[in-house]
């Protein structure tokens, strides 16, 4: 399949690009590369890559002609990222993906897929599903809300969007993330001896492997058309619903120095629990993955030397260090560089 991948250069990108390189697929993507481009590692074939260096808001629309499905993932990526300019924040998460989904319409691809995320269930009690009310409570959530309400509604014979709302994700990838919880706590752990834990630590949050991510946009690209076709899915695991602080507990055991706990911050207004039996039931998609198991991976290769926690892997301190350079480079206009 010909698939346009929009912010395949970053935490899940880097992960997903070389599966479906891996799986066959001709593979092209559109990112502005904030993080740099060097984490975006394939091996040869059997698909194809084109890494296109361009802005989801401004690209030439040809580039989706002959493509078969888009996974639309170009995004500033976090609450804290979300808040540095929320003009900017509903300019590229909002409108520039509702622009990428009418783009993609009007070229007759069959299938788009938003990543959307469960924040936007923002602080609720009980297990929520699609159907539950949602209360997004930062600029960011309230981003990928708007943009599952443009893009749903486009759904024809023709065109098959769908939205998939991520839990909060962890584990290794190519450009590495360690402003998420799990990733964090690794960090801290290994570096200080301490795990930063937010307060209170009771709230809950559901949470997946980014490869699991990756697994499912892959499994979702085959799905029938008419089963994902306008609706909304919860990807994750009803089992990895955790609260903060047994959550800690569990990545302070795998890890290899059993670091302490550390609280830092205000107690976290976000606190959600999420049902992911649609995927599982309707599509038979489950994560494999658990968080275990990816403190002891990301241990391991911080000791080894070869993973590093410079500032690009740290999302809101690298936006603030773009945003606040002269050349004010979250916005500079590129013109479809193909490498
Ligand atoms: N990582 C998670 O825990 C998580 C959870 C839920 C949802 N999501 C969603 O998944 C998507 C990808 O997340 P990620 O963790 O890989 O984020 P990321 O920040 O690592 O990657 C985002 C990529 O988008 C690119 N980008 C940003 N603005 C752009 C623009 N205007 N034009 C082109 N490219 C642009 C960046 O250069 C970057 O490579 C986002 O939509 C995010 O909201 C992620």
């Amino acid at each position: 399949m010909r698939v346009l991948v929009t912010g395949g250069g970053g935490y899940i990108g880097t992960s997903l690009v070389p599966m479906l390189v891996g799986a066959g697929h001709d593979v092209i993507v559109v990112d502005r590369f904030y993080f740099g481009k060097q984490w975006l590692q394939v091996p040869d074939g059997p698909g194809h890559l084109t890494v296109i260096r361009d802005d989801i808001r401004w690209f030439d629309g040809h580039i989706l002609e002959g493509i078969e499905a888009v996974i639309d993932m170009a995004a500033l990526s976090n609450d804290p990222s979300g808040e540095l300019d929320p003009w900017k924040t509903f300019d590229i998460n909002y409108l520039g993906r509702a622009r990428v989904a009418r783009l993609a319409r009007q070229a007759k691809v069959p299938r788009y897929i938003l990543t959307s995320s469960c924040s936007i269930y923002g602080f609720q009690e009980g297990i929520l599903t699609e159907d539950s009310p949602t209360n997004p409570l930062t600029v960011y959530a309230k981003a990928n809300l708007l943009a599952e309400q443009d893009v749903l509604p486009l759904a024809s014979d023709g065109f098959s969007p769908m939205a998939v709302r991520f839990a909060t994700l962890y584990g290794l990838s190519g450009r590495m993330r360690f402003d998420l919880a799990v990733n964090g706590m690794v960090l801290g752990g290994f570096k200080t001896g301490k795990i930063p834990v937010m307060k209170d630590g009771t709230q809950w949050r559901p949470f997946m492997h980014v490869r699991d991510a990756a697994r499912a946009l892959v499994h979702l690209l085959t799905a029938e058309r008419a089963k994902v076709r306008g609706r909304i899915f919860n990807v994750g695991s009803d089992d990895q619903n955790y609260q903060i602080q047994p959550l800690a507990q569990l990545v302070s055991g795998a890890m290899q120095r059993a670091p302490a706990l550390e609280w830092y911050g205000d107690p976290d207004s976000r606190s959600y629990r999420v049902s992911f039996a649609r995927v599982k039931d309707e599509l038979g998609f489950e994560p494999k993955e658990r968080p275990d198991g990816a403190a002891r991976e990301i241990e391991a290769a911080l000791a080894s030397g070869a993973l590093l926690a410079g500032p690009q892997t740290r999302t809101v301190e690298w936006y603030r260090h773009l945003l606040s350079d002269g050349a004010g480079s979250v916005d500079v206009r590129l013109h479809g560089v193909i490498f």
